[in-house]
């Protein structure tokens, strides 16, 4: 599995989706009415650099979730090596059936990653191990406009049906059980924190891989996504939704 070219390509970079620093900062400081140590669920974790930037913002304890074991070793090995192995633990999962007692958790947190169950179910399985007023934070594409290019709608509409505006998505949220306290969208920069990287190991796995068909088919696909947010970025982009459990649903 880890040598598919999906996971050759996603190998040594520090996220695995477009996010910041600055964002996941933003998104945790509009959350007041957090436990003083809280007990928070990181899901689809990647190689953690979100996690790690939990682990400033708060004392409480943070449950980084991965299906994936080697992004689970090297965020293990970061937080060895920064004495943090008491705040930060890993668990190799399946965010379709994760192993925690119901309303267990202050805090959901996840970026980038849910719409891997798809944003509706995730809201509604995930709401089950929040505790009463607890919280969900998550990224989720989102388009930005009403009208979109044909090029970027059919792209979209390929690989991510699910996409929707964030209106849409609100009404999504009020029916799953949840007040949406706030929603932001990442700023351009935080695309290149993700794309950066990336294209930077798909020219050098160009190279190395010179002549294998499937693999310089799966670096043109990378390359293709990279190029067609360049060209359409004005129209969709990374929206977070800052979620508060409801409790009479
Ligand atoms: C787009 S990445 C985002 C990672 C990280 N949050 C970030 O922003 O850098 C999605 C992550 O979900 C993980 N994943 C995929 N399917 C999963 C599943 N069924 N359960 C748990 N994690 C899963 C992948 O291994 C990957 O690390």
């Amino acid at each position: 599995m880890s040598n598919h070219p999906f996971f050759e390509i996603h190998k040594d970079i520090p996220r695995e989706g477009p996010g910041n620093n600055e964002s996941t900062r933003k998104a945790f400081r509009l959350l007041n009415g957090l436990p003083a140590h809280p007990n928070i669920l990181d899901v689809g974790c990647g190689p953690g650099m979100q996690t790690k930037e939990l682990a400033t913002l708060t004392e409480g304890t943070i449950t980084a979730l991965d299906r994936h074991e080697p992004f689970l070793r090297e965020l293990e090995k970061w937080t060895a090596e920064h004495g943090l192995t008491q705040q930060i633990k890993t668990v190799q999962g399946d965010m379709f059936d994760m192993p925690f007692p119901q309303e267990s958790m202050d805090l959901i947190w996840s970026e980038g990653a849910i719409y891997i169950i798809g944003f509706e179910r995730g809201l509604r399985e995930w709401r089950k191990l929040l505790a009463p007023n607890g919280y969900l934070v998550v990224s989720e594409l989102t388009w930005l406009t009403q009208e979109r290019p044909d090029e970027i709608e059919a792209f979209w509409m390929e690989n991510y049906p699910a996409i929707k505006q964030a209106e849409a998505n609100e009404g999504i949220i009020e029916e799953a059980g949840y007040h949406l306290l706030h929603h932001f969208t990442l700023p351009e920069a935080g695309w290149w924190e993700y794309y950066r990287p990336l294209q930077e190991r798909v020219a050098l796995l160009r190279e190395r891989y010179d002549g294998q068909v499937e693999m310089q088919q799966a670096l043109d696909e990378t390359q293709r996504e990279i190029d067609l947010y360049k060209k359409y970025g004005a129209y969709y982009g990374y929206a977070f939704y800052i979620m508060q459990r409801q409790n009479d649903k």
